[in-house]
């Protein structure tokens, strides 16, 4: 079977509308980027055809060649801003920029795609304010087709603190108790662990690394990887492959990432809500 998510796509964009319009202002995100290159332009694009669904406002800042000074200032310059809801920064973040900290420099009310340590930090205790959007869209994935999750082995490939390490926490929540491995490009004997898994995610970066005879019949797979091969965009998982064994599987793309905008979005919605209700 495979894991359509049009329907959490839309089901989240009804939640955002519904949000935005209580609220006393139309949310404003702002998008920051460090350079044109395709995939900071396409990555702002998608969030932009989105929100045109939605009642949330994008605007988009590239900031191509600034100094670290200058960087911090324009930061905290949108955090000054009461027109901003929601600060988010495309990464790769500039070597020098992620030596400053320059995430950190993001208002944590504003931080929407929670990359601040604070933010970050909170999602050990639960006491959440945003949910990082793309663990927060594996989440719903699993809540919306009814995943087991309770004891279940649940394996994540890859340990980044966007994806791998903030959704092994959401995973082991009370409630959600799965019974979480996180594998990273130091693990031996990988596919002893990809074996075990009752839901594998994988979530590093390889075009179609993952293949058929990794997992065991009926395993679901849940691939957050977006790479561009060949001109066209895969994921992660070799789908075609994979398909003939897995029980259930995410399509990439059109899986996890169009899920993960709309938290995002929804992120926003309640960014505002939060700033025009306190
Ligand atoms: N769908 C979405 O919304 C969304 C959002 C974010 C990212 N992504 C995609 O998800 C993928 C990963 O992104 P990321 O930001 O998490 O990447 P990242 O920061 O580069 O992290 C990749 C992780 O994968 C691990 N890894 C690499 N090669 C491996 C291997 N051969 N075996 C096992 N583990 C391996 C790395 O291990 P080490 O730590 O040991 O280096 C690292 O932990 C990318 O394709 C990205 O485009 C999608």
């Amino acid at each position: 079977m495979i894991l359509e998510t049009k329907n959490i796509c839309n089901r989240l964009q009804n939640e955002i509308v519904a949000l935005s319009g209580g609220g006393k202002k139309t949310p404003l995100l702002c998008c920051v980027g460090f350079s044109e290159d395709g995939s900071t332009l396409s990555y702002f694009r998608s969030i932009e055809r989105a929100a045109e669904k939605t009642k949330v406002r994008v605007r988009k800042e590239i900031l191509k060649d600034i100094s670290i000074h200058d960087a911090v200032s324009f930061i905290e310059t949108l955090n000054q801003d009461n027109d901003i809801d929601g600060i988010i920064i495309s990464r790769p973040i500039p070597l020098p920029l992620q030596k400053k900290g320059i995430r950190n420099i993001i208002n944590p009310i504003k931080d929407v795609d929670c990359i601040t340590d604070k933010n970050l930090g909170r999602l050990v205790t639960g006491d959440v304010i945003y949910t990082p959007p793309t663990p927060g869209a594996v989440i719903e994935i699993i809540k919306e087709f009814n995943l087991e999750t309770a004891g279940r082995n649940v394996v994540i490939l890859g340990r980044s603190d966007v994806v791998g390490k903030p959704l092994a926490l959401l995973l082991l929540k009370k409630g959600v108790d799965a019974t979480v491995t996180i594998c990273h490009s130091k693990t031996k004997n990988l596919a002893s662990y990809t074996r075990t898994a009752d839901i594998l995610i994988i979530a590093v970066g390889s075009p179609q690394f993952l293949k058929a005879d990794m997992v065991r019949p009926g395993t679901t797979v849940i691939d957050v990887g977006i790479n561009v091969k060949d001109g066209r965009v895969v994921g992660d998982v070799d789908f075609e492959d994979m398909r003939r064994v897995a029980g259930m599987i995410t399509p990439t793309p059109g899986g996890v990432g169009p899920v993960t905008t709309y938290i995002l979005l929804l992120n926003v919605a309640k960014a505002a809500k939060r700033r025009t209700t306190d």
